[in-house]
């Protein structure tokens, strides 16, 4: 249901869970003042409670208070990225923050988003958590009508249009031994965006059995259709069925296509990414074969990684 943003900021601020848009992917967003409201986000999504919410604020100096320290760099990546689709996790005084919202940890993720109507908000409401607007497990909701095909009609939902980046920001998490920044979760912004700042390109953080993990919603189920994704490089120019694939490239007829978006355009593959896994549920195909042949780096490997945990 569509309110507006004046509705959305009461709510809000009397201890409502509300849909807000970014410029990433929509959020169900909770007032950090209102602990019930924060435990309704996880009743609501299925969300399990050892998985931590962002802290979404409007400026940096918002950070400071909950900051137990600043590890190295931490002001010019705000600097340089924020508003935006970056997430940085930091070491916080566990007190300042509900349980709830931080899983027990004593670490926060923090990030400032773009989009007009989540700024204007959040100066208003003060620090909102906000996890994707999703049941758990299932695609990213990239537009109202998706946050309202998961939580119902009558769910309140601020309509900002169709997320410019189609995809959830990047995770920076400081490793202090190392003295360096690792990408937990990879997202809108590549990796190779952070070397003008850190003067490195940040690894991409690869979960193991035998450490905890660093970004605990990396172990569960992601991004999943109801429908079986088959990734595959090449297809039998016979075969049938439905293909994802792409608009500039040319595929045998026999197949039903549903196109992501140019290759020339990992942006606009990104922006279709969730819009396209969501249609394939909302038209009743049970299996898709998604067309992997493209390249690996930039905007690309998060796109591969959405693919590969939605198929698996
Ligand atoms: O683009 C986004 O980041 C969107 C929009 C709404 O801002 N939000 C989003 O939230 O993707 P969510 O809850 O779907 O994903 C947050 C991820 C989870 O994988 C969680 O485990 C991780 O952030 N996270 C949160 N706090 C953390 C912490 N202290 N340490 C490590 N990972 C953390
Ligand atoms: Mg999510």
């Amino acid at each position: 249901m569509k309110i507006s943003l004046e509705t959305a900021c009461q709510l809000l601020i009397s201890g409502s869970v509300v849909g807000i848009p970014t410029e990433t992917v929509y959020g169900l967003a909770a007032s950090l003042n209102h602990s019930e409201a924060i435990q309704r986000i996880f009743a609501l999504k299925g969300r399990p409670s050892n998985n931590p919410l962002i802290i979404h604020v409007s400026n940096t100096s918002q950070v400071l208070p909950y900051a137990q320290a600043l590890p190295k760099n931490f002001m010019q990546l705000a600097e340089s990225f924020w508003p935006g689709p970056l997430t940085i996790v930091i070491p916080i005084s566990p007190e300042m923050i509900p349980t709830a919202a931080r899983a027990q940890l004593t670490t926060a993720a923090f990030r400032i988003p773009s989009h007009p109507l989540a700024r204007e908000l959040l100066q208003i409401t003060g620090p909102l958590v906000m996890p994707s607007a999703n049941l758990s497990g299932r695609p990213s909701a990239t537009c109202r009508e998706h946050v309202e095909a998961d939580f119902g009609s009558d769910f309140p939902v601020l309509d900002g249009g169709p997320c410019q980046k189609g995809v959830e920001s990047t995770i920076l998490y400081y490793l202090v031994e190392q003295e360096r920044w690792q990408i937990i979760r990879q997202g809108a912004l590549p990796a190779e965006a952070f070397e003008p700042i850190l003067h490195y390109i940040p690894e991409i953080h690869a979960p193991s059995k035998e450490q905890a993990p660093l970004c605990p919603g990396q172990l569960y189920r992601h991004y999943a259709p109801k429908a079986r994704l088959k990734l595959m490089e090449t297809f039998d120019p016979n075969g049938r069925g439905v293909m994802i694939g792409f608009t500039d490239k040319s595929y045998p007829s026999s197949y039903k296509m549903l196109f992501l978006g140019p290759l020339a355009n990992p942006e606009k593959v990104a922006e279709n990414l969730y819009a396209i896994l969501r249609q394939l549920d909302q038209e009743g195909i049970e299996e898709a074969i998604v067309d992997m042949n493209f390249p690996s780096d930039g905007l690309w490997m998060t796109i591969r990684e959405r693919l590969k945990k939605a198929a698996s």
